[in-house]
């Protein structure tokens, strides 16, 4: 078990699409190694989410945790349970969208608004091999969206809004000077 490094924008594997596992690899020692890693590098990194790619292993599993009291996230709103998943599928439930300030861990220092299907299924399997499916909606369904595109080789920064004239992508420091929800209501800020 170990800090592992999280590779940042620029290293190819986090454009690749990460490799579907297998059951029995799901059960092997390695795979219980790489959750272990992943776990320790998220909370080494402050993070609130990881994906495999991030440490360098091109495979589809990714997970989740964070608190409701986190002070780094405060317009996080509900907490959500540390989950790991496997093999994901995401699929939009509804037409709605939300927003939210997102950033990554691979790409350091900055923050961009994104908006994606605000209530959402994921499909995937546990860490037993099973399937299993959830609905998430909320910061969390962003946060989900967020994890599960690192396994496309997508990062949030493809999917900045747009609109000449609107600063919609921005360094931590001025974010937090300029941007920054300025109350619960407003957009929060997702940073894995
Ligand atoms: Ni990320």
């Amino acid at each position: 078990m170990a800090v592992r490094k999280v590779v940042r924008m620029g290293h190819p594997v986090l454009r690749q699409i990460a490799r579907s596992l297998t059951k029995e690899e799901i059960k092997s020692p390695w795979f219980e190694n790489l959750i272990q890693d992943m776990i320790e590098t998220m909370h080494d990194y402050g993070g609130i989410g990881l994906a495999a790619p991030q440490i360098g292993e091109s495979v589809q599993v990714a997970i989740v945790d964070y608190e409701e009291e986190s002070e780094r996230y405060p317009s996080a709103g509900k907490s959500y349970p540390f989950t790991i998943v496997v093999n994901p599928v995401v699929k939009p439930i509804g037409e709605e969208t939300q927003s939210f300030w997102e950033g990554c861990l691979s790409v350091p220092d900055l923050r961009g608004l994104v908006a994606r299907p605000k209530k959402i299924q994921v499909d995937y399997l546990d860490v037993q091999g099973k399937p299993q499916s959830i609905q998430v909606e909320g910061f969390a369904a962003t946060v989900f969206q967020h994890e599960l595109d690192h396994l496309q080789g997508v990062l949030y920064i493809d999917r900045v809004k747009t609109e000449l004239g609107k600063t919609h992508l921005a360094f931590s420091d001025e974010f937090v000077r300029y941007l920054a929800p300025k109350s619960e209501d407003d957009v929060g800020v997702l940073e894995e």
